[in-house]
């Protein structure tokens, strides 16, 4: 929808935005994965390109469409997700929405790992994967004017989200519970806090796509007012 007489509040900026899980492969045939259904990261791509953006939308593998009028890069595992964000800086405003696979198998294997007859179980050596958040909020020279990252927690909500503030040097965290009861993930309803040097800012449950727009819309409030 058009603005009276004037550009969208997005207009002439980049945003980039994570979103969706990570697969870590194991071998050809297994991999370990996060749940995320993709919907909250794919809305604020939405949602930013409604706004005026260029958008361009890193995702993971999931079953909903490719927004429209975005440019989406489609990767697997959290290396290549971090390699694709750091192709396509700088960004305006960053939006790491997905829920990447904080480890992976050491050695991928090559073969599909046979069950050896003992009935124990192989051994998986986990390695810590690179964290793509934390890495763009220390960078030196293209660290986004504006970084959002999310924490899905099941417990001490709050306080493991101003940690991830802190630690990752982002500017807001959307913090939510993601505790199987609340139906979040995977759903299309969220309720969130929003966390950042200011305080706590609790939503109302909304519809993703909701906390998308007003999300999108905050942002644009914040760019607009560094201008000044
Ligand atoms: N994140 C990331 N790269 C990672 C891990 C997380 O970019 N390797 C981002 C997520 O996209 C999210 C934020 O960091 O925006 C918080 O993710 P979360 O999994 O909650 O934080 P972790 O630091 O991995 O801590 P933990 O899982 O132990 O709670
Ligand atoms: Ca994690």
């Amino acid at each position: 929808q058009a603005i009276a007489a004037g550009k969208l509040p997005m207009a002439g900026k980049h945003v980039l935005i994570t979103s969706g899980p990570t697969h870590e492969p194991i071998d050809p045939v297994r991999y370990i994965a996060n749940r995320s259904s993709g919907k909250q990261g794919h809305a604020l791509a939405e949602a930013a390109f409604a706004a005026g953006a260029r958008v361009t939308l890193v995702s993971g593998p999931v079953t909903i469409p490719d927004p429209d009028h975005v440019t989406t890069i489609h990767v697997e595992s959290a290396a290549e997700m971090m390699a694709a964000v750091e192709q396509n800086l700088p960004a305006d405003i960053a939006i790491m929405a997905a829920a990447v696979a904080d480890w992976r198998v050491v050695s991928e294997g090559d073969q599909k790992i046979k069950k050896d007859g003992s009935g124990k179980p192989p051994g998986l050596e986990l390695t810590e994967n690179p964290d793509i958040l934390r890495t763009i909020g220390h960078h030196k020279t293209l660290r986004p004017s504006l970084l959002i990252g999310f924490a899905a927690e099941t417990q001490d909500l709050i306080k493991n989200a101003a940690a991830k503030l802190e630690r990752k040097r982002a500017d807001w965290i959307v913090a939510n519970d993601v505790s199987p009861a609340t139906g979040i993930m995977g759903g299309d309803a969220n309720t969130i806090r929003l966390v950042s040097a200011n305080g706590v800012e609790d939503w109302p449950a909304m519809d993703k796509k909701d906390v998308a727009r007003q999300l999108i819309a905050r942002a644009a409030e914040m760019l607009s007012r560094d201008k000044s």
